[in-house]
């Protein structure tokens, strides 16, 4: 089997990592015995770039479990590998890896090339990445993939551009796009990590901070949530009118970042754009304040334009570097780059057990009806999104109300 990795001697910690993840992931557990019994991905080939982390590693060995040959990437984004997780998927589980861990952030176009050369039929993308090179430099093998899933915010917004500018030349599920994975992922999730990443970079107080983040979408109000039930008091900084007066009616105060920078200790960007802190922002900064970023992309937080102004830095900590402009020292966690995993481990298993089950069902869906859907990017079916929903409430022993019959017609009743 071919495969590149960082240390094959890692495996066995890697197991440990993946069968701890795997207690936490019943929904996907429960995928796992049905395709092993039935093999609904018998024969396919997918093609994988995500984070490669316990909790992927679970997802992974469920869809060879249905049939499919599964060869995995991680092509930008080569900090969220975890190495012994790679190892340990290439010696237990024999799914051929392409991953290490480093700390570039350019995309290693070798193992991408590697990965396509097998002719995969179904792309699993995490920010899009490796649809847009597809589309762009591999166009060869478009013939063979029948469709893709997306997994994040970031991504389906750069699948739908495709689509909108007749670019996309295959179905692609937006996997971001079901209640059940934003509601639990990005919100509940990136909440909890963010702190997680935060602290175990900084080893601030929360309690008494002034946290400012940019962006009230998903992220944001998980973070939001998670940060002032800390104790901090939370400002919010929005574009989209209606968000800011959903933050301002939940209780948080709502400013424009010009403002929002001269009162914030800690700054932390979700938006999915570009330049949200620019250096004019970080010349009002206060003496001390700490900046990251819990977006998919590392153009949030303008760091050449904070380069430009710095006079000098220094690592103050393994993720925090210090900026230092005349007699105010800023402090940024990640070099921008998406703190909860760069910082602490990304998600907890029991969220991404939600995430991984509908990209599994959906890869079940494209297998049967590819062949019926457009070039487009469609959503999660509502049918998959609710049973995913019922799984997980059973797993947790959470049982709920049926409509009754006549409330039924009630409901559908005009008059
Ligand atoms: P969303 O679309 O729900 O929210 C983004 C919000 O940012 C919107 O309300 C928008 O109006 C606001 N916004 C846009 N430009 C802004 C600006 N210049 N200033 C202030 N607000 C601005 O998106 P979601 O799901 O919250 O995702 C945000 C980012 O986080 C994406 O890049 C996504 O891929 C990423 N993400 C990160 C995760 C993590 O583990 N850290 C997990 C899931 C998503």
């Amino acid at each position: 089997m071919d495969y590149e990795i960082n240390d094959i001697t890692l495996a066995e910690d890697g197991k440990a990592r993946i069968e701890w993840a795997e207690r936490f992931m019943p929904v996907i557990q429960s995928i796992r015995r049905r395709f092993l019994l039935k093999k609904p991905l018998r024969g396919i080939r997918i093609a994988a770039d995500i984070d490669i982390t316990a909790e992927s590693a679970v997802f992974m060995r469920t869809l060879t479990a249905g049939g499919a040959h599964v060869m995995v990437v991680r092509a930008d984004n080569a900090h969220t590998i975890q190495d012994d997780t790679a190892a340990s998927l290439v010696k237990h589980y024999k799914i051929p890896v392409f991953a290490l861990h480093k700390n570039a952030t350019h995309a290693d176009y070798t193992h991408i090339h590697k990965v396509l050369d097998t002719k995969p039929n179904i792309i699993i993308d995490s920010g899009s990445g490796l649809t847009t090179f597809i589309h762009k430099s591999r166009k060869d093998i478009l013939e063979y993939i029948t469709g893709g899933v997306e997994e994040t915010t970031t991504g389906v917004r750069r699948a739908r551009a495709m689509e909108y500018a007749h670019a996309l030349k295959y179905p692609v599920i937006a996997i971001n796009d079901s209640r059940t994975k934003y509601i639990f992922d990005n919100k509940h999730g990136t909440g909890q990590a963010a702190i997680d990443g935060i602290l175990r970079a900084t080893n601030i107080l929360f309690a008494g901070a002034i946290v400012v983040i940019a962006g009230y979408g998903w992220c944001g109000r998980g973070f939001a949530q998670c940060a002032r039930g800390f104790g901090a008091h939370v400002i919010i900084t929005e574009t989209n009118p209606i968000t800011a007066l959903e933050a301002h009616a939940d209780g948080f105060e709502v400013l424009p970042m010009m403002d929002a920078v001269k009162k914030g200790t800690v700054f932390i960007t979700a938006t999915g754009n570009k330049h949200v802190l620019t250096a004019d922002h970080f010349r009002k900064m206060k003496n001390g304040a700490i900046i990251g970023n819990i977006g998919h992309s590392d153009v949030e937080i303008d760091i050449p334009a904070l380069q430009k102004i710095t006079k000098n830095t220094r690592q103050m900590r393994r993720n925090v570097i210090q900026y230092s402009l005349g007699t105010r020292k800023l402090y940024v966690i990640g070099n921008g780059q998406i703190l909860n995993q760069i910082a602490a481990e990304g998600h907890p298993a029991a969220v991404m057990d939600i995430s991984f089950a509908n990209q599994a069902f959906s890869i079940e869906y494209l297998k049967r009806y590819a062949s019926k859907l457009e070039r487009k990017v469609y959503s999660v079916p509502v049918d998959i999104d609710e049973n995913i929903a019922l799984m997980k409430l059973n797993a947790c022993g959470v049982a709920i109300d049926a409509v009754t019959r006549v409330q039924k017609k009630y409901l559908a009743d005009w008059q």
